[in-house]
């Protein structure tokens, strides 16, 4: 060791306990969220802290100022980590695999598909020598639909976004790599998120009350605590007056000491703002200018900061790089974004399969999916093609959207994608065209009109002598009304007009047999969404559709998008809605279009009707008041009886499945006698929160023609004195069942899912009365259920 002003030569917890006791500090408050101090039970992790606490033993508090500002330590071969940007593949870089957005994955509600594909995530990352990724991304979660950002996050559902955020952790660990679970917390809109010396509500702060907190926005941090998280990014934003990564309530109380998390804080951009407020607030990770040597020296003799909490963070930064056994000696060198590093693997199988998985069959009028051998079709729509400069178009991470004119496939800002190619549905429909004998064609436009009549390429001339018999095509401009029918009188779907008939988009539709329409809504990190719906791309389904009785639409959105301008019109006969896929995403959508894939996807957000049907707008003040409390979302929607277009967990097959035969039974009397937890403080809160108390089964049968997966949800109604939403997801099965058989499916019910957060008893509380578990195809699709009696 060199350099040393004060040796502290400790041997590992106990003398670490009594620095933490005996700190030159008189702030004796600071012990609060310090591993150290024994207070929380770090079960699988107390290896890696074992290993974190004897390198941090041997440096000096420099050296320690050095760790904790993301420098190297040469007297222990300490390495700076690496960070990286996402959760959809290694951002910037080459030969990596283009995977599709959180988002889309949530729809899947498969958890095997939502491990499998965030491992393959993580192993690039690892291939590629970084140890940190900025992510999982748990939130913004969604508190309302014009967050720019929700592409990149689960779904506004805390119990699905806590499952996804859970395998998220433990998938990350068990490749190898740090996950840094973000944003925490209340960080739900990007208008006003960051400091900017002209504005006086930027940014802004969010009050949220207790009991919301706990049972809306905390709660998929538990689960991403529970599973391994090794790093959690805080917000730029504030909470309660106060930065999230100064915020001392949020930090070392609720995340450090209520969840136990026994990982590295670290800040988003802009997120430290003063050197002792983020130092004793909770944050571990910082700016080497704010943390300077002599800043945080000379706060150690001044009592501004402990010695305790130093070391604190010196532990919290490299814990997590042993708990994933990152020194084990096998992950390969660091390499910059070009370097031939080829780390793909068979990832485009997963991206294919997940992307399949996860889309979502809203309306199939007579069976007009799947497709067989259409003769004809024409797809419309710049969201069928390739950008003109594809695939890697660059976006500003200050806002993009609200449409893209070229397949979107990718998100923007921190959730933009690296794609080595990109697949587009004009692509794969093509391919199948040319498989099967389908004519296609395709205007690849939005709003295109003709400026040349059809007839000129030595055809039919300007009488097409089709079906139709129509004598005068020429080009119909977009600026005709939509419900214009060319061919009044003979509206006869099908070929017309030869292989010279007029390049228009009712031309086009009139003389389809299958008509598609593809469309897209883009934002992303930076800033908000500014509508829900999209007039331009509105227009072009109606005006295909008045001209094509068999007008199917295909949607891929970063959220939730309104539909009804045209979703009752009788020609659209079937929409499929769905994330951003990634590089398969032509392929993902053809395996449905075709049957090769039943669609199994449901919707993780409300599709409203209007948007004003949404309870939640942005907020452009300085303070964010989130009266809505727990009410976002289908919790809003049912408590207020707003009727959705499509309801939360709503998804079609080409087959149907029956509910019956439902059991529920309390398999743990003893654990459901006592109000409160009982466990030992763990990482991821009271251990026994995560205990089985309730389990639940229920047979479904498919009583179609094809085999199909089932996604079985499980809502619960609780007693009214817990005061919650009336009815919340808090299970789900993907069950793939064969046409004709039945499967069981069971539910395990834990403790924290029939918990609510008591605010007076500061502590998770089973309220006695009667529980109604309901299990069905959707929130508003409940089939069977049972009441299960809890307590006295
Ligand atoms: C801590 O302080 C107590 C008295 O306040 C003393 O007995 C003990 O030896 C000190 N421990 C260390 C490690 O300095
Ligand atoms: C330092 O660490 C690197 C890997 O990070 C390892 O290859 C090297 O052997 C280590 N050197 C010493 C002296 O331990
Ligand atoms: C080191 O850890 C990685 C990631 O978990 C694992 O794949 C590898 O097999 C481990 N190597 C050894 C030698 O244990
Ligand atoms: C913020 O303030 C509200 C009341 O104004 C309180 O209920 C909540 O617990 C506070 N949040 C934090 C993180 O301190
Ligand atoms: C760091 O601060 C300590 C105490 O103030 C001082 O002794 C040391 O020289 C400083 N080191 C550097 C590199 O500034
Ligand atoms: C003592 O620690 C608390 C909690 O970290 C902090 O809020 C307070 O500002 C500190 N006091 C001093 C004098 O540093
Ligand atoms: C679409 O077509 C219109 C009219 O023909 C044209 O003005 C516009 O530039 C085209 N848009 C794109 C993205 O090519
Ligand atoms: C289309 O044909 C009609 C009738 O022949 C004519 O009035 C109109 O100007 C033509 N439009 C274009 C764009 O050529
Ligand atoms: C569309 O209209 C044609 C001609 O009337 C008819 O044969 C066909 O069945 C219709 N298709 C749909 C999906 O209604
Ligand atoms: C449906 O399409 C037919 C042409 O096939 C057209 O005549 C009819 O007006 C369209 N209906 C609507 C509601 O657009
Ligand atoms: C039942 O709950 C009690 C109290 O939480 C716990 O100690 C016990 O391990 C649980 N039993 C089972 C079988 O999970
Ligand atoms: C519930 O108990 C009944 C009767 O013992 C049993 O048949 C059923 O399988 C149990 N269900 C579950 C989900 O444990």
């Amino acid at each position: 060791m060199k350099g040393i002003s004060t040796p502290l030569v400790f041997s590992l917890l106990l003398p670490l306990t009594l620095a933490a006791q005996n700190s030159t500090s008189t702030n004796t408050t600071a012990t609060e969220g310090i591993l150290s101090s024994g207070s929380v039970d770090l079960g699988d992790w107390a290896d890696a802290y074992t290993k974190a606490a004897a390198l941090v033993a041997q440096l000096t508090n420099e050296e320690k100022i050095t760790l904790i500002t993301g420098g190297s330590v040469s007297s222990v071969n300490w390495t700076a980590l690496e960070f990286k940007d996402g959760t959809e593949g290694v951002q910037g870089y080459n030969f990596v695999t283009g995977f599709s957005q959180s988002s889309a994955l949530a729809m899947t509600w498969d958890k095997t598909l939502m491990y499998d594909q965030m491992k393959a995530v993580a192993l690039e990352f690892y291939g590629k020598g970084f140890q940190v990724v900025n992510g999982p991304t748990s939130q913004p979660l969604g508190r309302t639909p014009w967050g720019g950002r929700l592409v990149e996050a689960f779904t506004p559902d805390p119990y699905l976004n806590g499952i996804a955020f859970g395998l998220g952790a433990k998938s990350f660990n068990d490749a190898g790599v740090v996950g840094g679970g973000k944003h925490f917390l209340l960080n739900e809109q990007e208008t006003n998120r960051q400091a900017s010396g002209s504005s006086s509500v930027a940014p802004y702060s969010s009050v949220a009350d207790d009991k919301t907190l706990h049972e809306t926005y905390l709660w998929s941090f538990y689960d991403g605590v529970k599973n391994g998280l090794g790093a959690v990014m805080c917000a730029m934003t504030k909470v309660n007056g106060t930065l999230s990564c100064e915020n001392e309530g949020l930090l070392q109380s609720l995340l450090k000491t209520e969840l136990g998390f026994p990982g590295l804080v670290y800040a988003d951009v802009g997120g430290q703002s003063t050197a002792f407020g983020s130092a004793n607030g909770g944050l571990d990770f910082g700016s080497s200018s704010i943390w300077s040597n002599s800043t945080l020296q000379s706060g150690l003799t001044n009592g501004s900061f402990t010695e305790a909490r130093l070391d604190d963070m010196a532990i919290r930064n490299i814990i997590g790089y042993y708990k994933v056994a990152l020194d084990n000696g096998t992950q390969p060198a660091y390499v910059g974004s070009d370097e031939f590093v080829d780390v793909r693997a068979n990832h485009s199988k997963i991206v294919r399969t997940n992307g399949g998985a996860s889309l979502v069959l809203l309306k199939n009028i007579n069976n007009a999916l799947p497709l067989s051998k259409p003769r004809t079709m024409a797809i419309f729509g710049s969201h069928a093609g390739p950008i003109m400069a594809g695939p890697n178009y660059v976006f500003s991470v200050q806002g993009s959207g609200p449409i893209y004119e070229g397949h979107l496939a990718g998100g923007s800002g921190s959730g933009q994608t690296s794609f080595p190619y990109l697949i587009t549905p004009q692509q794969s429909l093509t391919n199948q065209a040319s498989l099967d004998g389908t004519m296609i064609r395709w205007i690849l436009n939005n709003t295109y009109t003709s400026t040349t009549s059809g007839g000129s390429g030595g055809g039919g001339g300007s009488d097409f002598g089709g079906m139709t018999g129509n004598s005068s095509s020429n080009g119909t401009s977009m600026s005709d009304p939509p419900t214009l029918s060319k061919r009044a009188g003979a509206a006869i779907a099908g070929p017309t007009g030869g292989t010279s008939l007029s390049q228009t988009i009712p031309d086009y539709a009139t003389a389809a047999e299958i008509c598609m329409v593809f469309i897209n809504a883009l934002s992303g990190e930076g800033a908000d969404r500014t509508e829900l719906r999209n007039t331009e791309q509105d227009a072009l389904v109606t005006s295909v559709a008045s001209n094509c009785n068999n007008t199917m639409v295909i949607v891929n959105t970063v959220g939730a998008r309104i539909l009804d301008a045209w979703i009752e019109n009788e020609n659209v006969t079937a929409v499929i809605y769905g994330g951003l896929l990634g590089q398969e995403s032509g392929n993902s959508l053809l395996d449905v279009l075709y049957g090769t894939v039943n669609p199994s996807g449901r919707l993780t957000h409300t599709i409203a009707k209007n948007e004003s049907d949404y309870n939640v707008g942005l907020c452009t003040t300085a303070v964010c008041e989130f009266t809505e409390g727990n009410y976002i979302d289908y919790r809003y929607f049912d408590k207020y009886n707003v009727t959705p277009r499509y309801e939360f967990g709503y998804g079609l097959s080409y087959t149907t499945f029956e509910y019956s035969d439902m059991t529920a039974n309390i398999t743990n009397a003893t654990a459901l006698a006592s109000t409160y937890p009982t466990g030992a403080l763990s990482v991821g809160g009271k251990a026994d929160l995560w205990d089985e108390v309730i389990s639940i089964s229920v047979s479904v049968a498919n009583n179609g023609t094809v085999d199909g997966n089932e996604v079985s949800q499980l809502y619960i109604q609780y007693p009214d004195a817990a005061n919650q939403p009336i009815r919340q997801l808090r299970g789900f099965e993907r069950t793939l069942i064969a046409s004709g058989s039945s499967s069981t499916v069971t539910f395990s019910v834990r403790r924290r899912d029939i918990s609510s957060w008591d605010v007076e008893g500061q502590d998770w509380a089973v309220v006695s009365g009667d529980y109604v578990f309901s299990v069905g195809a959707s929130s508003r699709d409940l089939r069977v259920s049972q009441t299960v009696t809890v307590g006295a």
